[in-house]
C-alpha cells in the first residue's frame, strides 16, 4: 500500500498514520518528525528548516522534496508507505508523482481527513507527545497515561500565532493539491470529526475499495 495521508494541521494525520501503519505493515514517514529531528540533531538541513517551522511557514520546496524523495527510496519502503505531511504544495506533488514514475510505481490512495478550522486550534494547544514511544496525546480529547506525565513535550510551533500561520498556508498551497489527487481517481474524502476510533473505522472502510498494487 502506498498512500498519503492530507489534512489540516491537527486533522489526526500522525494519530492515524499510527494506527493504520500495524494494519498495512509499511513505514510511517512524517515530513514533520523528519524536520523535527533534523532540527534536534542541528544538521544543516535543520538549521535550515527550524526558523520556518517555528513561525508556521512552510519549509522550501527544494529542501523537502530531496529528504522525502530519497527516504521512500528506502528499503523498507519497497512494499509501501503512509505519507504524512508530504506533499504539501503543487511542486512537491509533482515532485513525487515523477519519482514514482520513474521508479515504476503507482500510488494507491490518497485519504483527506477534514476538520473545520474552527476545531484545529483546541487540537494544537492541547496535543502533548510522548518523546519515548512517539505516541500523540491530548490532554483533553486523549489524555496520556500518569506515568508519561513527566516527560511530556509540547511542539514549539504549537501555539495560536504558529497555528494561525499553518492553517492559513494550509488554505493556500495545500488545497490545491486535492484536485490533483481528485483527478487521478485516488482522493478518499473522510471527515475527521468523532473519537479517534470512529475517523479510524471510517478511514478503513474508505481504503476497503482500494486495491493495493504491491
Ligand atoms: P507537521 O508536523 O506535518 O504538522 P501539521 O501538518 O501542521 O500537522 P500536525 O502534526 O500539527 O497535525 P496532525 O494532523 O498530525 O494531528 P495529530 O494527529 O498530531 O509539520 C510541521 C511543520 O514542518 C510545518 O508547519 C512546516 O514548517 C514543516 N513541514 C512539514 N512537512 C512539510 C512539507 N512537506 N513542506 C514544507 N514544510 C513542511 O493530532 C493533533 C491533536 O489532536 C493531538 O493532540 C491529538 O491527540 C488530537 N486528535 C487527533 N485526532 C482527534 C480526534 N479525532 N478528535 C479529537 N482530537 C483528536
Ligand atoms: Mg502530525
Amino acid at each position: 500500500m502506498r498512500m498519503i495521508l492530507i489534512g489540516p494541521p491537527g486533522a489526526g494525520k500522525g494519530t492515524q498514520a499510527q494506527r493504520l501503519v500495524h494494519t498495512f505493515s509499511i513505514p510511517h514517514i512524517s515530513s514533520g518528525d523528519m524536520l523535527r529531528e533534523a532540527v534536534a540533531a542541528g544538521s544543516l538541513l535543520g538549521k535550515t528548516a527550524a526558523g520556518f517551522m517555528k513561525d508556521g511557514l512552510l519549509v522550501p520546496d527544494e529542501v523537502v522534496i530531496g529528504m522525502v524523495i530519497e527516504r521512500i527510496a528506502g528499503e523498507d519502503c519497497a512494499r509501501g508507505f503512509m505519507l504524512d505531511g508530504f506533499p504539501r504544495t503543487r511542486p512537491q506533488a509533482e515532485a513525487l508523482d515523477e519519482a514514482l514514475t520513474r521508479s515504476g510505481v503507482t500510488l494507491d490512495a490518497v485519504v483527506l481527513i477534514e476538520v473545520a478550522d474552527a476545531l484545529i486550534l483546541e487540537r494544537i494547544i492541547g496535543r502533548r507527545s510522548d518523546p519515548e514511544t512517539g505516541t500523540i496525546y491530548h490532554l483533553k480529547f486523549n489524555p496520556p497515561p500518569p506515568e508519561a506525565a513527566g516527560r511530556l513535550v509540547h511542539r514549539g510551533d504549537d501555539t495560536e500565532a504558529a497555528c494561525t500561520a499553518r492553517l492559513e498556508k494550509y488554505h493556500r498551497e495545500t488545497t490545491p493539491i486535492v484536485p490533483f489527487y481528485e483527478g487521478k481517481g485516488l482522493l478518499k474524502r473522510v471527515d475527521g470529526v468523532g473519537s479517534p476510533d470512529e475517523v479510524l473505522l471510517r478511514i478503513t472502510a474508505a481504503l476497503q475499495t482500494v486495491q493495493a498494487a504491491s
